[in-house]
């Protein structure tokens, strides 16, 4: 496992993209995406690059259950915000968040993964040690499945509704199984509210009570952090 640590989100997305544009010019063809505020910067890099990406596929890893792709809060209207209206993928997956019958889309979301190997996987954590939205206690072996989402989950995640009431109780999220196949991993964390789920995810046991400190069993995992997220890691992990 690799620990970079960076000076801020800035600087982080500048190395995360400097791992896309690397792994492109290797013969990545497929990018598992990532929401929430961590990849922002890393899309923003993206969107002012010149790379083209209309022959890439891209498979993001959740979307809340119950909301339109349309509606400014789900994970749809992120990426095309963020990603996709400046930089368009061949193809881009969601789960659907309006599916009706979740056993079909969840079946067609695992195929879809099949598929198309991941060749790199962008992650970012809750503050729980989730990721994408599996939450402590999920089976390591899950492939795509619904989820209800923890308490503190609701909690961190209401910053970007107008209250806590309206943020979904439930999401389509692709299995840490399925995370664990992306032959890349690289997993973005800033600011403090992170550190220790970022201790635990590096020097904890690898237990399913925090999801990501599976990634210790990957072969290829880089984290990028900041200095404040970083602070509880006992520096000797670290590889700049
Ligand atoms: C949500 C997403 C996760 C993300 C996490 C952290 O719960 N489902 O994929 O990693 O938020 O978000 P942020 O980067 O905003 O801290």
């Amino acid at each position: 496992m690799k620990i970079i640590v960076t000076k801020d989100n800035i600087e982080g997305g500048t190395k995360a993209f400097e791992i896309i544009k690397n792994g492109m010019s290797n013969g990545a063809k497929v990018l598992g995406l990532a929401t929430g505020s961590s990849p922002i910067s890393l899309y923003s890099d993206m969107c002012n690059s010149d790379l083209d990406f209309s022959e890439m596929t891209s498979i993001n890893l959740d979307e809340y259950y119950g909301i339109s792709p349309e509606n400014p809060q789900s994970y749809h209207y992120f990426m095309q915000k963020h990603l996709f209206d400046q930089k368009p993928f061949k193809k881009s997956y969601i789960p659907n968040g309006l599916a009706k019958n979740i056993d079909e889309e969840v079946e067609n979301y695992n195929q879809i993964i099949q598929e198309n190997p991941i060749d790199i996987q962008i992650l970012g954590i809750g503050h729980n040690g989730h990721i994408a939205f599996n939450e402590p206690g999920t089976p390591f072996g899950s492939l795509t499945h619904k989820v209800t989402l923890a308490e503190s989950t609701i909690k961190a995640n209401s910053r970007f509704f107008n209250n806590e009431k309206e943020v979904p109780r439930q999401a389509i999220c692709m299995g840490i199984r399925s995370i664990m196949q992306g032959k890349k991993i690289v997993l973005l964390a800033y600011g403090a509210s992170k550190q220790d789920a970022l201790k635990a995810l590096v020097e904890g046991p690898v237990i399913e009570k925090v999801p990501a400190s599976i990634l210790q069993d990957h072969p290829d995992v880089t984290i990028i952090c900041d200095q404040i997220a970083a602070k509880k890691i006992n520096p000797k992990y670290f590889t700049i």
